[in-house]
């Protein structure tokens, strides 16, 4: 298996160490050349400046596209259409039509595509996840997500919901299991060019609720989410991973060793490159995702809720 990433800024350089440590590393494309000159020399591969160059000669079988939200469709077409597995950062584009666009041609190139919603390889959400799989606290009804931390000032090209919230929009479809048919939102701006706080409601059928607050404004950094049972209550901080449940015998905080979500995640979809089978993550997830958090804006907008029928 030959891996490759697309943008090594921020969050790319992450995906280069990991693909490393993987021992699959093989090329990377970066248009910045102090990155290129810095990555290829760190880890002895070549960094090209763009990435036909890098699909015609370095070949990979499978790519990690780490570059700014508005770019990610026009990249993904060019890895698609060359036969490379795909994994595209969140969200998986701009717009949900373009990204309709990517599931499309994925099907017809028979090209695995997959999207970096790296929280459903949070351990303390897979565990969360096992918890609702087995009814051990009856069936789900509210959850309450928490996703705050200041502006960091690199995010140029979207939003708080299209960049953070949808972290958890993701993360509640998949939890419920089914996809909501109502979005109701409320949003604000007070430091960016883009909407940088907030709440966001999500209706699913059978009385299931999600609550998201997204922020970008004050700086603690809090990522916590509560999943409100018929018979208890799960604490998740995603940061510590430590899930705590609470119910009628009292509580209990499950020991575990924390594990790195973006090595999970990034084998889990190499694994499922080799085995040719589906990755966890689907093109049409991070599409529908795209949807929701369009909703999500369209109700802030104009003030009223908006009906999916996803
Ligand atoms: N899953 C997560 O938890 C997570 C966390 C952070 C960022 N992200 C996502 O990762 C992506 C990148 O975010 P970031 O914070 O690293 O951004 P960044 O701006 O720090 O880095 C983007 C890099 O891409 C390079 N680039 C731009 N266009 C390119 C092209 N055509 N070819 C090659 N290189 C190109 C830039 O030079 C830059 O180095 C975004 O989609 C973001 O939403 C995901």
């Amino acid at each position: 298996m030959k891996a490759a990433v697309i943008g090594t800024g921020g969050w790319g350089k992450n995906h280069l160490r990991v693909f490393n440590e993987l021992g699959i590393l093989s090329c990377f494309a970066e248009i910045d050349e102090p990155k290129r000159k810095l990555y290829s020399s760190k880890y002895g591969v070549k960094g090209y400046a763009n990435i036909d160059d890098m699909l015609k000669s370095g070949k990979p079988d499978m790519v990690s596209i780490c570059t700014p939200t508005v770019t990610h469709f026009e990249l993904a077409k060019k890895t698609m259409h060359a036969g490379v597995a795909t994994l595209v950062e969140k969200p998986l584009t701009y717009s949900s039509k373009d990204g309709e666009a990517l599931v499309k041609l994925a099907t017809e190139k028979k090209v695995p595509l997959t999207v970096g919603f790296i929280e459903r390889f949070n351990p303390a959400i897979s565990e969360l996840k096992k918890i609702i799989q087995g009814k051990m606290l009856g069936e789900p009804l509210l959850l309450e997500f928490h996703r705050e931390n200041r502006w960091a000032g690199s995010i140029k090209d979207v939003g708080v919901v299209l960049d953070t919230s949808v972290h958890d929009i993701d993360t509640a479809r998949w939890l419920f299991d089914t996809e909501p048919t109502i979005v109701f939102a409320r949003t604000g701006k007070v430091i960016s060019q883009h909407e940088d706080f907030a709440a966001i409601i999500l209706g699913f059928d059978g009385q299931k609720t999600a609550f998201l607050v997204s922020n970008w404004v004050t700086p603690k950094r809090v990522r916590e989410l509560v999943a409100v049972c018929t018979s208890g209550i799960v604490t998740a901080d995603y940061i510590t991973q430590e899930i705590r449940l609470d119910d009628s015998d009292g509580t209990q905080i499950p020991r575990r060793q924390t594990q790195e979500p973006l090595m999970i995640e990034l084998k889990s979809f190499m694994e499922a490159v080799e085995q040719k089978k589906p990755p966890l993550v689907s093109g049409k997830d991070g599409v529908n995702t795209t949807k929701i958090a369009e909703a999500a804006l369209a109700s802030s907008e104009k003030g009223v809720p908006i009906y999916l029928n996803l």
